[in-house]
């Protein structure tokens, strides 16, 4: 449903087919659409789909046997499923339409005979732009990218990616013998096989696809994958998996060209069907979580608050204790693996507008615990957390934040209760919504967090013991009647440890963020007129705001950015591909997106990696010069920072401590 509280179109499973129903009110009361879609069923898979950002347009795609029609039909609503347009398409789609991701007049799908199907009137019309098309994904403004095989062959590596400006008079071939292509965050990625049979190697295009340049990664058999993870305009987390059927491989984080790339965490889970755990925690600035796969076989959750630069486990609760046999305790969050499995009901949850929150499932102890998880939150983004709720629920964020509202998920038993709590998941209160339990089938709420109103699905068997569907509304404005006033907030700042230096405290790419929080005891509503306020503070520079150049990595316990041993042979593909100048030479970079001002700044050194792409280069002296400037680099640091800490004051107690 959309941001300003009409509508929340919803679809109910009856056995094979859908029947459609909207509702206006949040729920509480269903119409049926059958008659303005004559009665039509449709499709299960991808019979509905909802325009961007404020989904007042909705299509349904009819499910018709093939025969009976030259295409398919379906009904298009510009009012949120209150009247609906049925249109005879030329063709049958073999997936849902897809809709321009800001202007949703422009419509696009593939047909079951491969043709690419553009819209540009929200579907009155259609015309086929091009034959043989696999997959396709906007970029910016009105530019569509496309994989087609040239002539029908669509061996792997044998693709053609083009791209046309203007939705489907003109195009251009942009790249040959792709395996497969992405568009994230501004990023036009390619896998490519440069020879036919050849380990793929990636290109990335920061202009639309006009220039590629060679990703500085690990290349991959035709065993391996790639994957992008997440990424937006500054970066992006790229998984590539190991050799082998590991079930495991190593994240890298960009640059923000998505050239250069730095190892970020090593051993990262990534199942076999394509699911890895990694959550972007959107309720605080560069906080990520995911799963590693020890070398003992254990499955632990690691965090990160410095966007991929550092990564450690997770703290105990306080108010857990750890089993008795645990040697290395920890809390260990499921994610997207555990939820395939069905041994979680819901993914870890954080909402931009609620500041800090984190409602996740998880276990306490040496390894992630497929027994029963329990739900456990975080109210300051993942540094501390708090086992709230035994076994596994569902769960949503209201009230941009104010309230929490859980139901127990039970495969085999009725439930007849909701609880809610107004602190951040310290207390719960329990509510008996209904006096006839039924089966949870999950909870529905209008995206955005800013509703009070929360709908439970499910069912209960009927007297002939066929499923009745049920969703009840309940809106949670009767409990909480009072509106927050200023004395119920207090300023927060994000990534503070409270003790440390107050001119470096919160500090995190650069600049630290005040909010403006809802204390943990007001029980009062933020409301739907509630923004987020935020302050921004500058910080000094540390070498926590540069990332290992590529060629470089982390020492585990200095965190120093030490050469690779093998980067040799990597340097020697740099200087053939004339890509010298984007190295800078200190073995640290800017991390993208950070504003840090003055402070620490490592210097240049151009020279070694000068002398290295030097003309006629022989392997031994190379290899000297690489041992150098390991040195130098080692050394330089190491001066650069005692500088620095002498500077920021934070070491002075640790020094004389040392002394003493
Ligand atoms: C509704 O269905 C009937 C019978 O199948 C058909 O004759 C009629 O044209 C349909 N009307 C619309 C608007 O699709
Ligand atoms: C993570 O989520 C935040 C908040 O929605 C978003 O701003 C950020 O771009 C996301 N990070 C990545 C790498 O996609
Ligand atoms: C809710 O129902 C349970 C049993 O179904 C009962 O024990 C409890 O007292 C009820 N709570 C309220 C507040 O009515
Ligand atoms: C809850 O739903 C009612 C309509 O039934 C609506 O008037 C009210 O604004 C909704 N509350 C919020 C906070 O969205
Ligand atoms: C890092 O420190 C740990 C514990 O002090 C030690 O066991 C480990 O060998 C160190 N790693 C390196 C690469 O020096």
């Amino acid at each position: 449903g959309d941001g300003t509280g009409v509508s929340l179109p919803a679809v109910l499973d009856f056995f094979t087919d859908l029947l459609s129903f909207y509702s206006e009110d949040y729920g509480k009361s269903f119409h049926d659409v059958s008659h303005a879609i004559n009665n039509t069923f449709i499709k299960k898979d991808f019979g509905i789909s909802a325009g961007p950002g404020n989904p007042q347009q909705v299509i349904l795609t009819a499910n018709l046997p093939f025969t009976e029609s030259p295409g398919g039909v379906i009904f298009t609503s510009m009012d949120a499923g209150v009247t609906f347009r049925s249109v005879q398409l030329p063709f049958h789609p073999a997936q849902a339409i897809q809709f321009h991701y800001q202007d949703p007049k422009y419509l696009v799908v593939i047909s079951i005979d491969d043709g690419l199907w553009l819209s540009e009137d929200f579907g009155n019309s259609w015309s086929e732009v091009h034959e043989g098309v696999h997959t396709f994904t906007w970029g910016s403004g009105l530019t569509l990218f496309f994989s087609s095989s040239p002539k029908g062959t669509a061996r792997r590596g044998e693709l053609i990616l083009r791209r046309t400006k203007d939705v489907g008079k003109n195009f251009t071939t942009i790249a040959k013998n792709i395996v497969s292509f992405g568009y994230i965050g501004g990023f036009l990625f390619t896998s490519v096989m440069e020879k036919l049979g050849s380990p793929r190697v990636i290109y990335v295009s920061s202009d639309q696809g006009d220039h590629f340049r060679k990703a500085q990664l690990p290349s991959a058999t035709t065993e391996q994958f790639y994957s992008v993870l997440d990424g937006d305009e500054d970066m992006i987390f790229m998984h590539v998996d190991n050799p082998g059927d590991t079930y495991f491989g190593t994240i890298y984080t960009s640059d923000d060209r998505g050239i250069l790339y730095s190892k970020s965490l090593e051993r990262h889970l990534f199942g076999g069907e394509g699911k890895s755990d990694f959550t972007n925690v959107t309720s605080l600035r560069g906080v990520y979580l995911t799963n590693i796969l020890e070398e003992d076989g254990r499955i632990r959750s690691v965090i990160t608050f410095d966007r991929g630069g550092r990564w450690r486990f997770l703290k105990k609760p306080e108010n857990v204790n750890c089993p008795e046999t645990s040697k290395k305790c920890s809390l260990h969050i499921h994610g997207e693996h555990s939820h395939f499995s069905g041994i979680t009901p819901m993914l870890p949850l954080s909402e931009p507008t609620a500041i800090g929150l984190v409602i996740a499932h998880g276990s306490v102890g040496d390894s992630i615990s497929a027994a029963r998880p329990d739900v456990y939150v975080s109210g300051d983004g993942g540094y501390t957390w708090w086992g709230t709720l035994r076994g596994p629920h569902h769960y949503s964020i209201l009230d941009s934040g104010g309230l929490i509202v859980a139901v127990e998920a039970h495969r085999d038993r009725q439930i007849s209760s909701i609880k809610f709590s107004t602190d951040e998941g310290q207390c719960w209160k329990v509510f008996n919504f209904t006096d006839h339990p039924i089966f949870l089938a999950g909870l529905a709420s209008e995206p955005g967090t800013k509703t009070m109103n929360i709908s439970i699905f499910g069912y209960r068997p009927d007297d002939d013991d066929q499923p009745m569907w049920v969703a009840v509304t309940i809106d949670f404005e009767h409990l909480l009647t009072r509106e927050c006033g200023e004395e119920d907030y207090v300023q927060w700042l994000a990534h503070s440890d409270y003790d440390s230096d107050p001119e470096t405290d919160g500090c995190l790419l650069g600049y630290k963020e005040t909010f403006r929080r809802l204390k943990k005891l007001s029980a009062c509503r933020n409301g739907r007129g509630y923004v987020v306020s935020r302050q921004q503070r500058p910080c000094p520079c540390t070498r926590e705001d540069y990332m290992c150049e590529y060629g470089f990595y982390r020492h585990e316990n200095t965190s120093e950015c030490l050469l690779q041993p093998d980067f040799l042979n990597q340097t020697q593909d740099i200087c053939l591909n004339g890509e010298l100048e984007d190295l800078q030479n200190t073995g640290y970079r800017k991390i993208p997106g950070d504003k840090c001002e003055e402070g620490v700044r490592p210097p240049r050194r151009e020279d070694v990696f000068k002398k290295l792409c030097g003309k006629d280069i022989s392997p031994t002296s190379a290899n000297s010069h690489t041992k150098r400037s390991k040195n130098m680099a080692v050394e330089h640091l190491f001066i650069v920072f005692l500088f620095a800490a002498g500077h920021a004051g934070s070491y002075c107690g640790v020094r004389s401590y040392d002394k003493t």
